[in-house]
């Protein structure tokens, strides 16, 4: 898997504990639904004062009627009817950690193109 690391230079106000297990599921969702040369890239940006950290894969991607059910307990869609790892658990937990983080986790995919996940930090100053 190919990793890309850029405009990283920021601090954030977060539990560290907790964060990594967030970006860990993301990563194992980026590994599971991989394709041929897997890239996974991580950048971030600083929005109206807070942190956007943006972790995207060019793998399989998410079909449009899925995107929105992805955070639900258990849905684990088309996606979830290839792969035999799948129970639709990893994005809903990390969805109720962010809300108890005060972190904003979204998601954006096109199809058989990428998966972007943007999670959304208050700033350490
Ligand atoms: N990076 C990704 N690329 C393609 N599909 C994804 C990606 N991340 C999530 N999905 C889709 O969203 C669904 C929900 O993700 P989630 O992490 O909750 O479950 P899972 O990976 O299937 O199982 P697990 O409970 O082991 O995490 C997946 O089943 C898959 O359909
Ligand atoms: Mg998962």
């Amino acid at each position: 898997m190919k990793t890309m690391l850029h405009d990283l230079d920021f601090y954030i106000l977060s539990d560290s504990k907790w964060i990594e297990f967030i970006i860990c599921q993301i990563i194992s969702n980026s590994i599971k639904y991989r394709i041929n040369k897997p890239t996974i890239e991580f950048y971030s940006e600083e929005i109206n004062n807070k942190i956007c950290l943006y972790i995207k894969d060019n793998g399989i991607g998410i079909p449009k009627e899925d995107i929105s059910r992805v955070f639900e307990k258990g849905f684990a869609g088309v996606n979830g009817r290839i792969k035999s790892t799948s129970t639709g658990i990893g994005l809903y937990l990390c969805k109720k950690l962010c809300n108890k983080l005060e972190v904003d986790i979204d998601i954006s995919s096109e199809f058989e193109k990428c998966t972007t996940v943007k999670l959304t930090f208050i700033k350490d100053i």
